[in-house]
């Protein structure tokens, strides 16, 4: 069953019920300023830092969990009845209703009554602000008398805070009322540098920014008793819940639509006003003034509007595809990318998944989203690898996560994820394929953001690999710390105490517990910082790296190989994990994957094993599960994924971000039809049909599908913010469809199913455009025998690279 469909023209997902079986979301803003917003207007907004710049009040597990939005009132003020025209909070009957998400907007329309009203949502590019902008449309034969009412519930600005410090926080709030605009400025007085407004369009028959007031005493969202009675009590908050509303009055005549623009900003003081004296109250509106008049004019709204629909036809048009398969394109072309730049934005933090107030921005996480990104913007991914790189320690060593306004480095939930600094080679290879720019590598950094202790970024690559060279166990494999890449699979716990929960924390630097993942990472790593030390013209460091990947090669056939697949893991006795030994998780597909990526066994047969046991163990028509047989019950030794029922997230879940690793894999070893196949399991298009069971949005992954040990088997949760979004993009553009960037140029390998006669593709690389076309007699498999280069043949599959601004056409030829 679906509750839309997909606008594949105008790069839309049309929602056409608002009762979603959870609420289906879109992210406003691509710079600064962020919001979600649900296809109810639920959501809230943020600037910059979701847990420390919160503009907009949002309540922790509440129901539905999208309650608190961006919410519309429209009134008749003949008739009295009011109602929602994004549905909630009234939830009235609609005549028809209908969402659409966009790239970075969402247009919420709805009618009842003869009265249509539509809003677009969306934050101007280069703003600190979000515009929405009603249209209301009187589609009755006789004039209406319509009242018109906006709401937002301003966040005492730090969420954390604002969640749990009442005692303080009900007497702090506090506004101003200029000139129709609401400043919101509780935390002014003390910090002295930024503030919210809320502007409307129209002149005001009245305004609340008290909460109680407005919504009346015992009365929810769904009827304020402003709206009920049809007028503002003109409420100033002092303390409790501070919000915004304002109420414009309308005539419209019949057929008559009227155009209504809020505006909803952040702005900061500039430097001196922070002096001024102790009690002052005035904020600088000055500045902010010409910008809430700019954005309150239709004429600024559409071009802004249009700005940002070209935005993302620049960002968009770098690659493009047109495949036999419509739920490729739709997911290449569009969404797909769009998860990343959005994961990208905001790594882990604001979802309705992510509260905003836990995670920062991931070590681990941040570098893989830097690769389903780095062709769109490759200026931000450099920037966002420098971030990152500064917080790296001097032992090569990471922070788990950083905090996005700091840039510094946290230990919120401890450090020693030994998998961690491997990611920054990855991301960092990454980057230099898609731009060619190795000027990066002699980058000056600091370790630990301390400006004494700068080293060329490549000095940082070199640590990282050092890291795990000099932290190898008993099996000589890298040891894994508090986790690898599976955060939940803690092998350092123990328990002295048999039956006596213990979880170590000082133990685990110190730990014996090894992984065969980040033995498998490390090759990776290992062999990409090889390419670029030769790059650097360093060949006795590449030479070393190749060696090294070599030597730990050895290490994983010797002592990672457990007869049909890679193990995953030793645990602090030495005993193997992810092993026919073991009685529970006795295979894990992390290792298949990464062991393959790495090119570890392709000669001797390992990896094609190991493959066909991911497919006759893992393979499920939703996915591929994480590990099977999964734990029934908790096993401190093995740590908090034994504490997941079975089906859920690492115990046993489908969890998707690991699932292009097979697809890769399975394109390298040729298996194009297994690759694709794996790959349309969990494309996110495929499953809409099945929205009923995988509940979340179809325009997007979700981190986790519940695997066949839970009742729920199908069922995505964790939406938008996830790893997935990256690597299934390089799965599927990098290696089925073979586009993939290399040190040396642009290398055109696909891997395609058997049924395909071929595909044709856009791709921007280095400042040229190659109009690609791959053609394939249909039933055969194989790679490309030789390709026709503007009309040129070249053997092999790399191609040569053209000047800036070339348009280049490259024809593939596939002759089975
Ligand atoms: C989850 C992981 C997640 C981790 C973050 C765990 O509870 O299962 O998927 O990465 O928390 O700290
Ligand atoms: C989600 C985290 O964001 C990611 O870093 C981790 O690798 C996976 N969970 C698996 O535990």
């Amino acid at each position: 069953m679906r509750y839309g469909h997909f606008d594949d023209e105008r790069r839309e997902y049309v929602i056409d019920r608002p009762d979603t079986p959870l609420p289906w979301i879109n992210y406003l803003g691509t710079e600064q300023y962020f919001g979600i917003v649900s296809n109810t207007a639920g959501g809230y907004s943020f600037y910059r830092d979701a847990r420390l710049r919160r503009l907009t009040r949002y309540r922790y597990n509440n129901v539905p969990f999208d309650v608190g939005g961006r919410y519309v009132y429209v009134r008749d003020d003949v008739t009295g009845d009011f109602w929602s025209p994004a549905w909630q909070p009234t939830r009235s009957p609609l005549d028809d209703y209908e969402c659409r998400h966009g790239l970075s907007y969402t247009r919420i329309a709805a009618a009842r009554n003869g009265i249509r009203a539509e809003t677009l949502f969306f934050v101007p590019l280069g703003e600190t602000l979000e515009v929405w902008r009603v249209r209301i449309t009187n589609e009755r034969d006789t004039t209406a008398e319509l009242s018109l009412f906006s709401s937002v519930e301003f966040c005492l600005w730090d969420a954390q805070d604002d969640a749990t410090n009442f005692q303080r926080n009900f007497s702090t709030g506090q506004v101003e009322v200029v000139d129709g605009v609401i400043y919101h400025k509780t935390e002014y007085r003390e910090r002295r540098d930024h503030f919210a407004y809320f502007a409307c369009s129209e002149p005001l028959a009245g305004f609340d920014t008290q909460r109680e007031t407005f919504l009346g005493a015992y009365r929810g969202w769904d009827r304020p008793a402003a709206v009920e009675r049809g007028a503002a009590f003109d409420s100033v908050a002092h303390g409790w819940a501070p919000i915004g509303s304002h109420h414009v009055r309308l005539g419209l005549a019949p057929g008559e639509t009227r155009e209504v623009v809020f505006v909803l900003g952040y702005a900061e003081n500039p430097r001196t006003d922070k002096f001024d004296p102790p009690g002052s109250q005035t904020l600088n509106k000055r500045n902010v003034r010409p910008v809430i008049e700019r954005w309150l004019r239709p004429e600024t709204v559409a071009g802004g509007f249009a700005a940002l629909g070209a935005s993302w036809d620049r960002l968009l048009g770098g690659l493009r595809v047109t495949t036999p398969d419509p739920h490729t394109d739709r997911m290449v072309n569009v969404w797909n990318a769009y998860q990343c730049m959005v994961t990208f934005n905001l790594s882990r933090s604001a979802s309705f998944y992510e509260s905003g107030i836990g995670r920062g921005m991931g070590f681990r996480d941040s570098n893989q989203d830097l690769l389903g990104f780095v062709h769109m913007i490759p200026e931000r991914a450099r920037e966002r690898i420098l971030d990152i790189a500064a917080t790296q320690m001097a032992t090569g060593g990471a922070y788990h996560q950083y905090q996005p306004l700091t840039k510094r480095g946290n230990d919120d939930i401890g450090a020693g994820f030994n998998d961690d600094p491997l990611w920054l080679v990855l991301g960092v290879s990454a980057y230099v394929k898609e731009t060619g720019d190795r000027t990066i590598l002699d980058e000056p950094v600091p370790f630990d953001n301390d400006p004494g202790s700068e080293a060329p970024l490549y000095e940082h690559l070199r640590r990282s690999l050092r890291y795990s060279q000099e932290r190898l166990g008993p099996h000589r494999l890298p040891l894994i710390g508090r986790a690898d890449w599976n955060d939940c699979l803690n092998l350092n716990c123990f328990s002295d105490t048999p039956g006596e929960p213990f979880q170590t924390t000082e133990n685990v630097s110190g730990g014996a517990a090894e992984s065969v993942f980040i033995a498998g990472q490390f090759v990776f790593a290992a062999k990409e910082l090889a390419a670029l030390a030769e790059l650097q013209r360093m060949p006795g460091d590449a030479a070393e790296y190749r060696a090294a990947a070599e030597k730990m090669t050895g290490a994983i056939v010797e002592h990672g190989w457990d007869g049909a697949w890679f193990r995953r893991a030793y645990d602090f006795r030495g005993h193997p994990i992810g092993s026919s030994e073991n009685d529970e998780g006795q295979i894990f597909i992390e290792p298949q994957g990464m062991c393959v990526l790495a090119g570890v066994g392709h000669g001797d047969g390992l990896a094609a094993r190991a493959l066909r046991s991911v497919t006759e163990r893992l393979a499920t028509a939703h996915g591929i599960v994480l590990q099977q047989p999964a734990y029934a019950g908790y096993r401190i030794e093995l740590g908090e994924i034994s504490s997941y029922p079975p089906g859920y997230k690492e115990n046993a879940g489908i969890f998707c971000h690991t699932n292009p690793w097979i697809m890769i894999a399975e394109a390298m070893m040729n298996n194009g039809d297994r690759a694709f196949d794996y790959y349309r399991r969990i494309n996110p298009s495929m499953r809409e049909a099945i929205s009923e069971l995988h509940r979340c949005e179809p325009y997007v992954y979700a981190q986790m599908i519940a695997g066949p040990d839970a009742p729920t088997h199908g069922e995505a949760k964790n939406s938008w913010l996830t790893g997935t979004a990256a690597w299934n993009f390089v799965a599927i553009t990098q290696w089925i469809l073979g586009i993939r960037p290399e040190l040396t140029g642009l290398r055109l390998d696909p891997v395609l199913p058997a049924d395909w006669t071929g595909f044709q593709a856009t791709r921007a690389f280095r400042g040229a455009t190659y109009e690609i076309t791959v053609r394939k007699v249909a039933g055969t498999v194989g790679r490309v025998s030789y390709l026709v280069v503007d009309g040129e043949h070249v053997d092999g599959t790399m191609v040569p690279s053209a000047a800036p601004g070339a348009v280049v056409r490259v024809e593939a030829v596939i002759e089975g």
